[in-house]
């Protein structure tokens, strides 16, 4: 499952498959300046430092330019992170609003990591786990 660290502060988000970083973000108690939520007036735009994300919905080329689309500028409401990526904001700084939502984000981290580290010390990945007993 992907992470979102967000630049410079050092926050670490967990998403959940398919997740857009937007999504991902609110849903952890965080939030920052948004607008429409569907992919129509840009203001979500935030840079991605590295890492990287697909959009699963058409983006107008109003909204993103072709240049934009190659400078790693990403519209968080929806980008689909591919793996684990960094981002930083533009002109503000994000704001935890809801710590209650950021405390079960970060129980779902520790757990997906805690199974991981299983999975990396067993030498088995996911598609090796037989569930048969
Ligand atoms: S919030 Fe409007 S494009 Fe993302």
């Amino acid at each position: 499952m992907p992470t979102v660290t967000i630049h410079p502060t050092g926050e670490v988000i967990h998403l959940e498959p398919e997740e857009t970083v937007l999504s991902g973000l609110y849903r952890a108690g965080f939030a920052y300046t948004v607008g429409c939520r569907r992919g129509g007036c840009a203001i979500c735009k935030v840079d991605c430092r590295s890492g990287s994300f697909a959009y699963h919905h058409p983006i107008a080329d109003t909204v993103l330019s072709a240049d934009e689309r190659g400078d790693g500028t990403c519209l968080t409401c929806r980008a689909v992170p591919e793996g684990d990526i960094t981002i930083e904001l533009r002109g503000e700084e994000i704001r935890l609003v809801n710590r209650f939502l950021h405390q079960i984000n970060d129980r779902a981290r520790q757990r997906a990591a805690a199974h991981a580290a299983a999975i990396d010390a067993s030498g088995t990945t996911h598609k090796e786990q037989s569930w048969e007993s």
